[in-house]
């Protein structure tokens, strides 16, 4: 088995190790019962999420499937529509729990460079009638992950869901990775949060800690967030471990996100040089480097493994069609991106046929 820890690893920023000061702060953390309410560490955990969201409140779930998925039931009644766009992680990667467990049916639109069309939602929206359910929730992305990890607009944000919340529909926003696109668009994490009714965001990506999301919201909607995370299991005991590395992340890994925008871009910029590489710089806003490899001398497969020969680590998005995808966080520093950028002209360099 490959030594992981010895290899650079730019499959996803899910990879991402705690630091020092999270190991320190877990194994020092006060902790209780979390799902009996008595833990105080996930208590400010959620305290601090809340505040940084401008929300009334948050829950801590135990991934961002858990919180996109108990923000979908929290907001919506089972036999609903939920639109979302053809890209939405929610759709491709999270086993079908919105149609599954959360009984929503899907109104995919066209992704439009990361977000929903605003026109393209007022016409999917539906009233309900005897032939087809009310429309429950409209759900957005940000950063959006498959469309290149591009950070979306409060403003664009904000035309969707006008359109929805004039039609009496909830918001809901996968924000993942919103300390991000906040820090890509430098603007405060606020002016994207009060575009939507929930929003979750993660821990254990670009912030670097272990494990965790939260969902933040009004009051009522968290409280009914905590009777669905216990239904699906995610009502943890002594959490209190993990907000603890959550909480550093918060205070430390926020601002250093403007690195790992600059070395994605400093990949990209030597991908785009490079024979028989389609990239689109301009989507390469964040941490995240999408690139179609088209060449007819290398395989996707012997392009994968020339790279773990040379101690990094690429997978794809659909990598049988050339698709590949790159995630910098912050185990990946400039020696390692000189090494990535390096590498990758060794292998992809030279005459392409
Ligand atoms: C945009 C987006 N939403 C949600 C998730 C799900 O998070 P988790 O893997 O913690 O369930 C991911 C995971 O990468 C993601 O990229």
């Amino acid at each position: 088995m490959t030594n992981l820890a010895s290899m650079i690893d730019l499959r996803s920023d899910v990879k991402s190790q705690p630091t020092a000061a999270m190991r320190k702060a877990m194994a020092e953390a006060a902790v209780g019962d979390d799902a009996a309410g008595e833990d105080p560490t996930v208590a400010e955990l959620e305290r601090r999420a809340a505040e940084i969201t401008g929300k009334e409140a948050a829950v801590f779930v135990t991934s961002g499937t858990q919180g996109n998925l108990v923000s979908l039931l929290s907001l919506t009644r089972p036999g609903e529509e939920m639109i979302a766009d053809e890209k939405a992680h929610l759709m491709h990667y999270e086993g079908g729990g919105c149609t599954r467990i959360a009984g929503l049916l899907p109104r995919l639109l066209p992704c439009r460079q990361g977000c929903l069309e605003p026109a393209e939602v007022a016409d999917a929206i539906s009233q309900g009638s005897t032939v087809r359910g009310r429309t429950g929730v409209v759900v957005m992305e940000d950063t959006h992950n498959l469309a290149g990890g591009v950070a979306v607009s409060p403003e664009r944000l904000r035309a969707v869901a006008e359109v929805a919340w004039d039609a009496g529909v909830r918001v809901h926003l996968d924000g993942a990775r919103i300390f991000n696109a906040a820090v890509a668009l430098e603007r405060p994490v606020p002016d994207f949060a009060r575009w939507c009714d929930t929003i979750t965001f993660c821990f254990s990506k670009s912030l670097g800690a272990p494990a965790g999301s939260v969902v933040c919201g009004k009051t009522e909607v968290i409280q009914r967030a905590r009777v669905y995370r216990r239904m699906l299991g995610g009502a943890m005991r002594q959490a209190g471990h993990l907000a603890a590395a959550a909480l550093i992340a918060l205070d430390t890994m926020v601002d250093r996100l403007a690195d790992d925008h600059r070395r994605a871009r400093q990949i990209a910029e030597t991908l785009v040089n490079l024979p028989g590489v389609e990239i689109d710089l301009t989507l390469v806003q964040t941490n995240m480097v999408y690139f179609r490899l088209c060449r007819g001398d290398i395989s996707p497969e012997q392009f994968c493994e020339a790279m773990r020969q040379r101690g990094i680590l690429v997978s794809g998005t659909e990598p049988r069609r050339g698709h590949f995808r790159l995630v910098t966080y912050h185990n990946i520093n400039d020696v390692a991106v000189q090494k990535v950028c390096k590498a990758l002209e060794e292998t992809l360099g030279g005459a392409a046929c």
